[in-house]
């Protein structure tokens, strides 16, 4: 029976059971983990405390207009310090996993060197926080906060020298946490880093972007592609050092997570069936392909050139088989046709010879969440599960970010009766299942997100919390979603 509460006080609520659209976790294979994802930017604040150095994004939220809001993650939602509540309310709403991200600078402020112990404290309490509570911690190493001082001293990503200052603090992370955790991730989102930050100019540090960026230098047809080049070596290299130092003793696996939001050809046509390929190839065939092969997609090789980065014999050995398990962050889909135009510049964007178009036959893809770029597509999740099971050898998947936000300014009555969202999570993990039961390897799915928090060029304007986070004073108040996921993972008594 649909319930929906009349108030939203937590209080009834927590108590409402929730039509789950048929879904328990019986729906899903023995061991399969529920959680919820959230970044170290994005809601730790201490930006700028206990030794912490900075990020990009403590540099370029300073820049008038970057920002929407003009906000930063300076306070975010204080996890820092509130990090205890937090976890109580993922133990409340019968969460299994929380996967967190490690800030870089604030185990190391200057990217190298000396080590901030108070930081590290932190990540001592958390992790031992979360196993007090039952919960099994995934932590990422990267999400888009890399050290200030790196892209100063030698422009991060673009020198081959981030590979060995990342390789140092990955090992840094697995020597000093790894007993406690046994879920890793080298990288979220890479390809963004690479392309919003590179060629798009919305992610620090804007390269090729009018006003806020290094336009006189970037070159936004070889830097993404350079960007994740290291990238990927910085990933394979502490593969090999988890896997040839910590493996043995330590037990965990390891892996890298990709966003791929999918693409369908907007015609039957051969041409926007190529498109909509290269599409993918584009996006998550760029980081999986070599990962899985040892290579970059053909059709990357052919539509790039020389411009695309080359691995030599003993690179392509240690990225070939770098992943336990692949991390997706799957949250819409796009329908795409062919595009020969020849550009007056290349970029990264146009070398795919593909546009996103929003609607097929004059009927719209799915509606709008508030971010502009979020339809609500709750197939492309099958699509994109199954793609990867039948591209990549069937690896082991780990839905790793889901969700949908709304505006940043709604009341919290509203905020908190989130019907949309609950279908869209409904929805979306009756797909993930069918692509389970059709064989696909998932061992989990982390929704996106815990809390309401920082949503980078949107800063507060959008909310993608299943609990609602009021900023004047950081109080948490769970959604109705929240309790929806309580219901969806109940326990049964046998
Ligand atoms: C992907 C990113 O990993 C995360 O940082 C972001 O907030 C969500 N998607 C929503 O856009």
């Amino acid at each position: 029976v649909e319930c929906v509460p009349d108030s939203h006080s937590a209080s009834k609520q927590e108590h409402v059971h929730f039509d789950t659209g048929g879904l328990s976790r019986d729906s899903f294979p023995k061991g399969f983990v529920f959680g919820t994802s959230t970044a170290a930017y994005q809601v730790e604040g201490m930006a700028r405390k206990e030794g912490r150095g900075p990020c990009m994004w403590d540099i370029f939220t300073k820049i008038p207009g970057f920002i929407a809001d003009n906000s930063s993650g300076d306070v975010a939602v204080d996890q820092y310090n509130r990090y205890e509540h937090d976890v109580d309310i993922m133990q409340k709403l019968n969460f299994d996993a929380y996967r967190f991200s490690i800030s870089w600078s604030r185990i190391f402020p200057n990217g190298a060197g000396e080590v901030n112990w108070k930081g590290v404290a932190y990540y001592h309490r958390l992790i031992n926080y979360l196993h007090l509570k039952g919960i099994t911690p995934y932590a990422c190493l990267v999400h888009q906060d890399l050290p200030y001082e790196l892209h100063k001293k030698y422009k991060g990503y673009l020198d081959r020298q981030i590979v060995k200052d990342y390789a140092h603090f990955a090992d840094f992370c697995f020597k000093t946490f790894g007993d406690k955790v046994k879920n890793w991730f080298t990288f979220n989102e890479p390809r963004n880093t690479a392309v919003l930050g590179y060629d798009d100019g919305s992610f620090p540090p804007a390269r090729c972007s009018k006003p806020y960026g290094d336009c006189s230098e970037g070159n936004s047809s070889t830097e993404p592609y350079i960007v994740t080049h290291n990238i990927i070596l910085s990933h394979a290299t502490a593969v090999q050092i988890y896997r040839q130092k910590y493996l043995a003793t330590q037990k965990g696996r390891i892996g890298i997570i990709l966003d791929f939001n999918w693409y369908e050809p907007l015609t039957d046509s051969v041409a926007d069936n190529l498109a909509a390929q290269r599409a993918r190839d584009f996006n998550v065939g760029w980081y999986l392909h070599p990962i899985v092969y040892g290579e970059y997609p053909k059709s990357m090789q052919e539509n790039v050139g020389d411009r695309l980065p080359k691995f030599t014999e003993l690179e392509v050995k240690m990225v070939k088989g770098s992943m336990d398990m692949v991390g997706i962050n799957q949250y819409t889909g796009y329908y795409v046709k062919d595009d020969q135009k020849v550009p007056a510049v290349k970029s990264f964007q146009k070398d795919w010879k593909a546009e996103i178009v929003y609607e097929r036959h004059k009927i719209p893809i799915g509606n709008l969440a508030n971010s502009n770029w979020l339809y609500i597509t709750p197939w492309a999740m099958y699509k994109v599960v199954t793609y990867i099971k039948e591209h990549y050898q069937n690896p082991t998947i780990l839905i790793s970010e889901n969700g949908m936000d709304d505006a940043g300014n709604g009341t919290l009555p509203k905020a908190l009766h989130d019907t949309t969202r609950i279908k869209y999570y409904t929805n979306y993990l009756q797909n993930l299942k069918k692509a389970i039961d059709h064989g696909a390897k998932v061992t989990g799915y982390l929704a996106w997100s815990l809390v309401d928090n920082f949503e980078w060029k949107a800063g507060y304007t959008s909310r993608f919390g299943i609990v609602y986070i009021d900023f004047k004073d950081l109080t948490r108040h769970p959604k109705m979603s929240a309790y929806w996921f309580r219901t969806l993972l109940t326990r049964k008594m046998p």
